[in-house]
């Protein structure tokens, strides 16, 4: 049955059909289309827009629609054009005329709006539970490495001492913005658009807030041009998740170094790694590659999207049915990114005494010997010239700051006394560090306090 019988003679040819058609990718909006089409059904019926009765039959049979799908009784017709038609038309199939009455005071162009906004506000609160998740994991490892000494870096040199939990809670600070980012998008998915109807919103006296309020939403959309021509919330969408899917790549990066034998900071656990089909002796990171390689096509999808929608002219156009597989690509694609880091981090193994190898090397302490000169009254730059000195004399002579005898500290500068080893001892170094935002011990566990507590909220 094609529902514009009428105007048309004949019907579309199978190929083109196929072109037009998008119930290939739009069929998971079906529980969606079905409680937008019950909450409208509801208001036509209370408005007397049409009977009390064939309401409460189109509801009646929705449901049953909705039951045979998810038990498996009602396939999907990959035929209809879209999930909209399709719902529509089974209903006419199972209730005649009632359900032909259905889309009064509606049209495709404010359902799939509608439809998809409460798509990505579920979808949404999926993302920010695994986003959670994540950071509890982050969070339980920062704690077990308080303690843990290794060098953090700047141009991947080493630079100055910090922990191992400090790092892990650098992530974590990332991962809370993208939960932010998320709740802000959720609030402009939360404008209900139905009653825009085709672009020009109706004559019959719909109530939009009792459909609003019976989907739960926050409010209506205030232009129906714009209700049924708005993608904004998926392109933010797409962003938001472009951002987590680079925070997943960077620490996949890092955790790609760590478990090389030129690091060994980690070893991942063996369910979350590979071996090569003929080097015998490796263990590849292949998951966390594979995290790094899908920002890539999370980020076109975002693009796909802007572009798509940067020409067109109000309202509705049928370029805006392409903004569906970008996005349900990216959601699944974050989605399945999200989950199985999790149990990759919460089962790596860390290698304190790599990190704390690495952490002796590399003078990472110059800056708190620095420091201490300028405590004693050198002008920093001039404190800053003397450990340059002195790294350069440990340097010839294959030494660490920690080497270095007090003579030796004394012909360089006479400032230098006994106390100079305790300022330039690492876990000093970090405990003095203890600014909010610091790596002490004490700053960090009153972040992961923090953090809990959101977690537990
Ligand atoms: N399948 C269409 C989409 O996803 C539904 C809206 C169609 N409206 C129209 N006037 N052709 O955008």
């Amino acid at each position: 049955m094609v529902l514009w019988e009428g105007r048309f003679k004949k019907e579309l040819d199978s190929k083109t059909n196929d072109f037009n058609s998008s119930i290939k990718f739009d069929s998971r909006l079906y529980k969606e289309d079905i409680l937008g089409s019950i909450a409208h059904s509801t208001m036509l019926g209370n408005k007397n827009i049409i009977s009390k009765e064939d309401s409460k039959k189109i509801v009646d049979e929705l449901n049953n629609i909705l039951n045979d799908l998810e038990n498996g009784k009602l396939e999907i017709d990959k035929d209809a054009e879209d999930i909209h038609m399709f719902i529509e038309s089974e209903l006419t199939k199972r209730i005649g005329d009632a359900g032909k009455r259905l889309h009064t005071a509606r049209s495709r162009n404010d359902q799939v709006a509608l439809d998809i906004k409460m798509y990505l506000k579920k979808e949404i609160e999926e993302i920010i539970k695994l986003l959670k998740q994540l950071i509890k994991i982050l969070v339980d490892k920062a704690k077990q490495n308080l303690d843990t000494i290794m060098p953090g870096y700047t141009h991947l040199q080493r630079a100055q001492p910090i922990t191992f939990a400090h790092h892990l809670m650098a992530y974590v600070e990332m991962f809370m913005r993208d939960i932010d980012r998320l709740k802000d998008t959720l609030k402009r998915c939360d404008i209900m658009p139905l009653g825009s109807s085709a672009l020009a919103g109706t004559s019959y006296d719909i109530d939009r807030d009792m459909v609003k309020d019976l989907l739960g939403f926050r409010e209506v959309t205030k232009n129906s041009l714009d209700g049924v021509s708005d993608r904004d919330h998926i392109i933010e969408l797409s962003s938001d998740i472009s951002i987590i899917m680079m925070h997943l790549s960077r620490i996949s990066e890092e955790i790609i170094m760590w478990c090389s034998w030129e690091f060994k900071f980690i070893e991942l656990d063996d369910a979350f790694s590979t071996g090569s089909s003929i080097m015998p002796q490796k263990k590849n990171p292949d998951i966390a590659e594979l995290i790094r390689g899908k920002t890539g096509r999370v980020y076109g999808n975002l693009v796909q999207i802007l572009v798509t929608m940067k020409g067109l002219p109000l309202a509705y156009n049928k370029d805006m049915q392409e903004d569906k597989e970008g996005i349900f690509d990216s959601i699944d694609t974050v989605k399945i990114c999200i989950s199985t880091i999790i149990p990759m981090i919460d089962t790596f193994k860390v290698i304190k005494e790599n990190m704390r190898k690495a952490a002796n090397k590399g003078f990472i302490n110059a800056t708190d010997c620095a420091d201490y000169l300028t405590k004693k009254q050198i002008p920093f730059r001039k404190a800053y010239k003397i450990v340059g000195n002195l790294v350069a004399y440990c340097i010839e002579k294959n030494k660490t700051l920690e080497d270095l005898t007090l003579d030796e500290y004394k012909n360089i500068d006479k400032t230098f006394e006994k106390d100079i080893y305790d300022a330039i001892k690492l876990e000093n170094c970090i405990k003095n560090r203890n600014l909010i935002g610091g790596p002490s011990n004490k700053t960090v566990e009153q972040r992961i306090e923090e953090v809990n507590n959101f977690l537990e909220n």
